[in-house]
């Protein structure tokens, strides 16, 4: 049977669209890699498109479209029913309303508008886009909706191989609830509890990001600073904001105010000067703790010391360390693409487990985007005039070797793309991990702010050497220690801290990724090179071999690979023999 998912609504962000067929996942991808707009609202055309295309399918062909979000349709079913007096006080405690206010507007001014509103214009914008779909595709197969939390559910559930696990999905919001807890068992799901839209970890972190001065869908840099800060100052504050009892794993009471803070929002133009470290370390520290208490109630609940995490918050590679370092699980799984692009594939997993086509199965890598050829790859390198570009000498992983231990940094964009936020060797940007400089000059190359921390991708079996990490980190969603005795060896990839997120990186996951690393060691005596996205600050990561000259191009890399080709830029090879005429 083939099944194609895919994710779009009203407030939706980062859509995209997979496609399973018999039971196996063939394709999935963001739209936002088509469109070049960062976590892209936008209908995800391109990517059915490419579904389509990779499965060498035609809309005729699909059976079932699965589709990630449940619009309401009676009172009975609304989000409204998951509603009692306890959380009305709650919503109105965080909207800083009186007691008296509650009493005189209540139920209408609050639930009602807030649940129906909701609920109609994400029906709207459903419906919007099934007539969108139906212009390109007249005869579309029939429909199953899924809920939200229980799609996140399903792709990290029914990717992880685990027979029973505990599983945790942690939001901003999907549809009703921010949280839910899970017992996974042979393929099928069962909610175990769930936590309303208002009291979530996610719109926490979120409302510290942006009291940080990052913006929206920068909580990454909320992580990355939390290392530079000092909780204590803050601890006893963020105790109260996000309150841990008996009777919860967690509740947020909204955002403390500048007065209860002691400074106002920091403005993007402002230094990050103390306090604010500060305050994303006891940020950092109370996500960290009300994701535990959520895991533990989950692990009890399920009966298992298997986790799989879900949603956005999953993204945190720092709360995820710290739960495997806490001993809550002996364990732990994260879909590769935990936010919402991931539901695409979390429906389309539910349909074919509810047509019986699929057990959980473990998932080897996240390559499952667009690849190119060689003939598409010189055919865009012959568009432009500022790039020269060779075949390999037959042994391209040796030249990048090469390259990266004469201190080049390296942009690279071969095989299929990645699925999910992290790039993991097919649209990478790679460097030496050895030299302390070259993270400085990748941060600068990208728009990236100097303190943040880069990545380092690892040959798995030598990843316990460098890591304190006791588990495989395929995706890079871990944080861990580096040991001390190696730190110096590696100062590119260490975090201030003394922390990193690796990629342990298996022949299996990717064979061509792997050989480089293996190159590189054989180089440098260092089974590590240091990876982060290949994309500029304000792009999205690079798709086509058009997207990647042109970030390579903008950012000022010293090589390309794209495909079997090495491509350079003309304007700094010339400064380059410049200088080497000059030096002679
Ligand atoms: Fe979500």
């Amino acid at each position: 049977m083939n099944i194609l998912g895919f994710v779009y609504g009203f407030r939706c962000h980062d859509t995209a669209a997979a496609i399973v067929c018999d039971g196996k996942l063939i394709a999935a991808v963001e739209e936002e890699r088509f469109t070049r707009r960062k976590h892209d609202s936008a209908f995800p055309a391109h990517s059915i498109d490419y579904c389509l295309r990779s499965a060498g399918l035609s809309m005729d062909q699909v059976d079932l479209i699965a589709f990630p979000e449940r619009p309401y349709r009676s009172g009975r079913d609304s989000y409204l029913a998951e509603m009692n007096w306890n959380s009305l006080l709650q919503l109105r405690a965080r909207k800083a309303a009186s007691f008296k206010s509650l009493l005189h507007k209540g139920l209408l001014d609050t639930l009602l508008p807030l649940g129906f509103r909701w609920n109609w214009q994400m029906q709207s914008a459903v419906a919007e886009g099934f007539d969108r779909l139906k212009l390109t595709y007249p005869k579309l197969p029939p429909v199953r909706f899924y809920d939200h939390h229980r799609a996140h559910a399903a792709a990290t559930y029914l990717t992880s191989g685990a027979e029973a696990a505990a599983v945790v999905t942690l939001d901003f919001s999907g549809g009703p609830y921010s949280t839910a807890t899970w017992r996974g068992h042979e393929s099928s799901i069962d909610r175990l509890e769930t936590e309303l839209w208002f009291n979530s970890l996610g719109e926490f972190y979120w409302d510290a990001t942006a009291y940080l001065g990052f913006g929206g869908f920068a909580e990454g840099k909320t992580m990355g600073l939390a290392p530079y800060g000092d909780s204590r100052r803050f601890e006893a504050l963020f105790e109260t904001v996000l309150e841990r009892k008996d009777s919860h794993r967690f509740k947020y009471c909204g955002w403390p105010s500048g007065t209860a803070l002691g400074f106002a929002a920091r403005s993007v133009e402002s230094p990050l000067d103390v306090p604010f470290p500060d305050v994303a370390a006891a940020v950092q520290m109370a996500l960290e703790a009300g994701q535990q208490r959520t895991v533990e109630s989950a692990v009890g609940g399920a009966n298992s010391r298997i986790v799989c995490l879900g949603g956005g918050v999953a993204l945190n590679c720092s709360a995820n360390g710290a739960l495997l370092k806490s001993g809550i699980v002996d364990s732990a799984w994260v879909f590769p693409a935990a936010n919402d692009a991931g539901l695409s594939v979390g429906a389309a997993l539910l349909c074919a487990a509810d047509v019986r086509e699929l057990g959980t199965q473990r998932l080897e890598h996240a390559y499952w985007g667009p690849e190119f050829t060689d003939a598409e790859c010189e055919a865009a390198i012959l568009q432009e005039a500022r790039v020269l570009h060779r075949r390999s000498n037959g042994n391209m992983n040796e030249e990048i070797a090469k390259a990266l231990a004469a201190g080049q940094i390296v942009g690279i964009c071969r095989g299929r793309m990645e699925f999910g936020p992290r790039a993991l060797g097919n649209r990478s940007i790679i460097a030496d991990p050895r030299r302390i400089e070259i993270r400085d000059r990748v941060n600068r190359l990208k728009g990236r702010e100097f303190w943040r921390p880069l990545a380092p991708s690892v040959l798995a079996e030598e990843a316990s050497k460098f890591f304190e990490l006791g588990q495989p980190s395929p995706f890079m969603l871990f944080r861990t220690q580096v040991k001390p005795e190696k730190r110096s060896i590696v100062p590119a990839i260490v975090h201030v801290d003394g922390s990193a997120r690796p990629q342990t990186v298996t022949r299996e996951g990717n064979p061509a990724f792997y050989e480089l690393i293996l190159a590189f060691y054989r180089r440098s005596g260092v089974p590590i090179v240091l990876n982060t996205s290949f994309n500029s600050a304000s792009e999205p990561i690079v798709c086509t071999p058009r997207d990647a000259i042109a970030s390579f191009l903008a950012t000022g890399l010293d090589l390309l690979v794209l495909g079997d080709f090495l491509v350079e830029n003309v304007t700094l090879r010339s400064t380059a023999c410049l200088a080497d005429q000059i030096q002679q």
